[in-house]
């Protein structure tokens, strides 16, 4: 994997291998790099020809009491990673480079940022895509793929891309999972072993909730029976857990509301805000 620090010389590098009309896919990260952002790279080598994967602990969205100085930062396992599945370039900016002295100009997007991730972090979703439309400037993919995981995030950019004509296209890959069900995280290395084992009643919830809406149960009492479960097995905190419109985010009362359902979770284990989320479809 090519290493490339500044906007000139990663240019460059784009711009001959799209001169010999090779695609673009293009990985945007915050490293501590797991399987689910090893998936997303598979994914992009398998579509495009050339695979950049870029590593940048953004701090504009985080907010001031949350995790940015102890994000993990572990450039030389993610670079060998990186390097295992074929990763062509990997663009390492630093702070300088993504916000040049100065820079005053950010991109917000409304109504699908209202609730949620957006309400429990303000800001937050300013500066993912703030970083994402100037990541998407410089390296002009053909392809940029993201996580489900991140749900309500992959809902903010498909509009963004939409609305400000991105000439990209936005693939989504699916949440990997450890074996016993907990959606892979960079923040899943902040849990101790009892945290872990905790954390479980997140993903568990969430397939009650799916199971008891395909069985037919009403989206209300499904919620319902959710959140008894989730007290039950309990010592963690909910922040929420509910139903929305996929696209939209606009919470949803039954299937006739939207085309595609997700039910999202969000919960505090210890001091880590974990969340997850799955898509259920028209039973
Ligand atoms: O999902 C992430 O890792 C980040 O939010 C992203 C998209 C790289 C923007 O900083």
């Amino acid at each position: 994997v090519i290493v490339t620090t500044t906007v000139e010389k990663l240019r460059e590098q784009i711009t001959t291998a799209k001169r010999s009309g090779k695609s673009v896919g293009f990985v945007p990260t915050m490293g501590a790099l797991h399987e689910g952002h090893l998936s997303l790279t598979k994914l992009s080598k398998n579509e495009c020809d050339l695979t950049v994967v870029s590593i940048f602990v953004n701090p504009t969205q985080f907010g001031p009491n949350e995790d940015f100085s102890k994000y993990p930062r572990t450039i030389e396992q993610d670079s060998s990673m990186l390097e295992s599945v074929g990763t062509d370039i990997l663009f390492l900016p630093d702070k300088e480079t993504m916000y040049p002295t100065g820079a005053a100009t950010f991109v917000t997007v409304d109504g699908v940022t209202d609730y949620f991730e957006g309400e429990v972090r303000p800001g937050h979703f300013k500066g993912v895509s703030t970083v994402v439309a100037s990541l998407f400037n410089i390296v002009i993919p053909d392809i940029a793929y993201f996580g489900q995981k991140d749900a309500q995030q992959v809902a903010v950019i498909k509009k963004m891309v939409k609305d400000l004509h991105f000439p990209l296209r936005i693939v989504i890959g699916e949440t990997i999972r450890e074996a016993d069900g907990l959606a892979m995280s960079s923040r899943n290395r902040y849990l101790s072993s009892d945290e872990r084992q905790k954390s479980l009643t997140l993903s568990k919830t969430l397939s009650l909730v799916q199971d008891l809406i395909v069985k037919g149960k009403s989206f209300e009492e499904a919620l319902l029976e959710g959140k008894r479960f989730f007290a039950k097995t309990g010592e963690i905190t909910l922040e929420y857990l509910d139903l929305v419109d996929s696209e939209t985010f606009a919470r949803a009362a039954s299937f006739k509301e939207a085309e595609s359902i997700t039910a999202l979770i969000a919960a505090k284990v210890g001091t880590t805000r974990l969340i997850d989320n799955v898509v259920i479809t028209k039973p």
